[in-house]
């Protein structure tokens, strides 16, 4: 790019999961080292991306509402370049651009290196469409382009081989395909180094994490051990693959987040079968109780699908009663959404939309009072929180979380963002803590740290 040009601005908006939020910053990544700039105001952009997700119809309605805005804001700066990346741009490829005139670029999850080509093709009128899946690309070599904060999302893996029925993800993300060990614990020393204090490492099923023969209990360790202050967190788990290895790993060391979600999905073994989980209910339980037995006071959290085809109400009231036994933290729960391509595609999608919304009210419902009980046992303990940031609700508390994955909120006090300091909790609702901060007492968790570091120096 010539020095006399302005820089072009690129604005990109992020839909669906973390893998999501992660390819955005590797976007970045790979457009800033062409000579981009991000713009956070969508009014100074030259181009515009959507990361999109496809794994609900409305998670894909929500784009096309975007997308109706953004042709009224088209009209009045013609020249704006609209770019549709991830997951919809995967599975709906060429049909974008046949069927929405403002898009001009089409990239899907494994052809963001051909990005700057694209745009710099539309920039000049043309239209582009990339969508190959690969089964090596893992962007090992890019550097996300990061905004300085407390925490990160560094990516391990890519893809997803597991192929539940329900699921548009394997169609969409591709095959799965692990990063280097070694690169993997460069990006998060050098995340260390920027001052980031927690990082969450990502992959749809981590638990097949793979590099030669270092698994993922492996990968776990390794991070933890670039500073034992630096707290790592992953996500998500697959119930069939949580190794007792990798439970050994999480409780043995300290800066390994006591906190597992772990989708159940349904606590019918019939649906979880026709769902392909590989898994049954009994098998879960026992995995929960593992689990607890090795960490007592561990955060557990799980997604639950209501409505797959042929769910009955026998099969729904297995779901609550499983949630009734486990007593997670947290539950997301989703009305099944038929995905194309996918086997439950081909299944009759039989309870209606009025059931299917009864039943993850009743879900909801269920797992706040859950919540809420779990929350209330930890009133009057002392929970290490790393302080995130001033609450979005008052601009007179900090916010920050628990190894277990809990937001407490606090008043502001003399405190600063990326800190470790202790709050005795005084009040609860069913998803978040509050409390006062203990003053005169540094944190035990940090004491524990030094102590670490101390005995292994
Ligand atoms: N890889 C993760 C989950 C990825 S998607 C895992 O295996 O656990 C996140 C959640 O979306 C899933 O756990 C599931 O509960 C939900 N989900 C996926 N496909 C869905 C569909 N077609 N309809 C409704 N919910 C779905
Ligand atoms: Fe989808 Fe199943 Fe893979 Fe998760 S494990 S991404 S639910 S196919
Ligand atoms: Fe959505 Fe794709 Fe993530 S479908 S949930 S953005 S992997």
């Amino acid at each position: 790019m010539s020095l006399l040009t302005e820089p072009r601005r690129v604005h990109i908006e992020t839909y669906g999961c973390q893998m999501n939020l992660a390819d955005s910053e590797l976007v970045g990544g790979i457009l800033h080292r062409e000579g981009y700039v991000l713009a956070k105001d969508i009014r100074e952009a030259d181009v515009v991306l959507l990361n999109t997700c496809a794994i609900r119809d409305n998670a894909e309605q929500r784009i096309y509402g975007r997308l109706g805005y953004l042709s009224t804001f088209k009209r009045q700066k013609p020249d704006l370049v609209v770019g549709i990346l991830g997951c919809m741009a995967e599975r709906l490829r060429a049909r974008f651009i046949e069927k929405e005139e403002l898009v001009d670029i089409v990239v899907g999850p494994d052809e963001y290196r051909k990005l700057p080509s694209l745009i710099s093709m539309a920039l000049e009128g043309g239209k582009g469409i990339a969508v190959q899946l690969s089964r090596i690309e893992n962007y090992d070599d890019i550097v996300p382009l990061r905004m300085e904060g407390v925490s990160a999302w560094v990516s391990v893996m890519r893809g997803c081989d597991k192929f539940c029925t329900f699921c548009v993800v394997p169609f969409t993300r591709g095959r799965e395909r692990s990063r280097m060990l070694l690169n993997v614990v460069r990006d998060v020393a050098s995340l260390m180094g920027r001052g980031f204090k927690e990082v969450t490492l990502l992959g749809q099923n981590v638990n097949s994490y793979r590099d030669g023969d270092r698994d993922f209990a492996d990968l776990l360790r390794s991070v933890a051990a670039v500073e034992r202050s630096l707290r790592v967190r992953f996500m998500t788990s697959h119930p069939q693959d949580m190794s007792d290895r990798l439970i050994e790993a999480i409780a043995s060391t300290s800066n390994l987040c006591k906190y597992i979600h772990l989708p159940i999905q349904s606590g019918s073994d019939r649906i979880l079968n026709l769902m392909n989980r590989t898994y049954s209910v009994e098998h879960y339980i026992h995995l929960a109780e593992k689990i607890r037995q090795a960490m007592p006071g561990v955060g557990l959290s799980t997604d639950i699908i209501s409505g797959f085809p042929t769910e009955t109400e026998e099969d729904h009231r297995m779901t609550v009663s499983l949630l009734k036994e486990i007593q997670f933290d947290g539950a997301y729960t989703f009305k099944y959404s038929p995905r194309e391509h996918t086997k439950a595609w081909e299944m009759h999608d039989d309870v209606s939309e009025d059931i299917k919304g009864q039943r993850v009210n009743e879900i909801t419902r269920l797992q706040h009072e859950i919540s809420l009980v779990r929350n209330r046992a930890l009133i009057e303990t002392v929970e290490t929180v790393l302080v995130e940031g001033v609450s979005r609700k008052s601009l007179e508390a900090f916010t920050g979380r628990t190894d277990t994955n809990k937001t407490v909120v606090f008043p502001k006090t003399d405190v600063q963002t990326g800190e470790y300091v202790d709050v005795l909790i005084d009040r609860v609702n069913s998803a978040t803590l509050f409390g006062e901060l203990v003053v005169g007492k540094r944190s035990t968790a940090l004491t524990d740290i030094l102590n670490t570091q101390e005995a292994a120096a």
